[in-house]
């Protein structure tokens, strides 16, 4: 599967129906935000498909039935606003929206900026989006990533990867961290205590759900039950996306899978990199020690 692509403000896109250079300029400048619009914002394999479960259940107060209501084929809850399909998806919605992106923040609609809509940007550690990406790039078919491991990371560590680096991603948007309209959290966060996780998002967003509720959002929103679940585990919503023949969206689901995956000398090159491109950091990750530890 040959693919092509494109440069957009220095980020890297793929050529092919779901991306054009109109459609992320018409984004960028025009695109109309409105102030009760919720953004689901990640690098890819973050955890956004995750999040897009967490915020539909919270924002239909717990209610399963309600926070599928919209799932009809080729037709996510939340769609992605940088993609042409999202665009047309996003027509057919009624406020209040919640849509997902991988931008970073330089390339984001500049109406946000002066709006009262809240961003909820989740962080995962690297490694880990390395090889979720890398089983990914199996099944995809949208997108191609090298079957070398090595040859991979490498395009990782250059920042030759869709969306751009990483590292540009996270230190793009951290800048907003003190922003009453941004929230960001860790995959890690999410798998360690997904209760204390869900409060501080139903604050940020200013739900107040009741404990039954509460225990929905978890329960529906659980690795297992997500696994079974069509809208999440793309059989149904992402079929033009992924061939599940050849392996499943929802994947492991675990964090650190990255040291099954990782040479000790790939995971050193890789620490190496890491210290030098999130030296001053205003935030300190879980991983952060992790990383030097081998
Ligand atoms: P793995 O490939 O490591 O299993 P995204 O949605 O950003 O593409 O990220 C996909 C990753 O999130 C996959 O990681 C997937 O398994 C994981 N994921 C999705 N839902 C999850 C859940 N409920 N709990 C834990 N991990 C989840």
């Amino acid at each position: 599967k040959p693919m092509e692509f494109f440069n957009y403000k220095g980020v890297k896109f793929a050529k092919h129906m779901i991306f054009s250079e109109e459609n992320l300029h018409f984004v960028e400048n025009e695109f109309q935000v409105l102030d009760d619009d919720i953004y689901n914002v990640t690098y890819p394999k973050s955890g956004t498909t995750w999040m897009i479960e967490i915020l539909s259940l919270i924002c239909s107060n717990g209610d399963v039935a309600k926070a599928k209501i919209k799932t009809v084929p080729n037709y996510t809850r939340c769609p992605w606003y940088e993609s042409t399909i999202g665009m047309k998806q996003i027509e057919t919605l009624t406020p209040p929206r919640i849509l997902t992106s991988h931008l970073p923040c330089h390339i984001f609609a500049k109406s946000f900026f002066t709006s009262n809509a809240k961003i909820i940007y989740t962080i995962r550690n690297p490694k880990d989006i390395i090889v979720s990406w890398y089983h990914y790039g199996k099944i995809s078919l949208l997108l191609q990533c090298p079957e070398d491991f090595e040859e991979h990371l490498d395009c990782f560590l250059k920042g030759d990867f869709l969306y751009g680096s990483w590292f540009d991603h996270v230190w793009g948007w951290i800048q907003m961290k003190s922003s009453k309209n941004f929230f960001f959290i860790t995959y890690e966060e999410l798998q360690q205590d997904l209760r204390g996780s869900v409060m501080r998002i139903c604050d940020f967003l200013g739900k107040k759900l009741d404990e039954a509720a509460i225990d929905s959002v978890l329960e529906n929103t659980s690795f297992n039950i997500m696994k079974d679940n069509k809208m999440a585990n793309y059989s149904y919503a992402g079929k033009s996306a992924v061939d599940l023949s050849k392996g499943s969206f929802m994947r492991k689901g675990i964090s650190g899978d990255w040291k099954n995956q990782f040479t000790v000398a790939q995971s050193e090159r890789f620490d190496r990199i890491y210290r030098e491109k999130m030296k001053n950091f205003p935030v300190k990750f879980n991983w952060d020690e992790d990383g030097t530890e081998e």
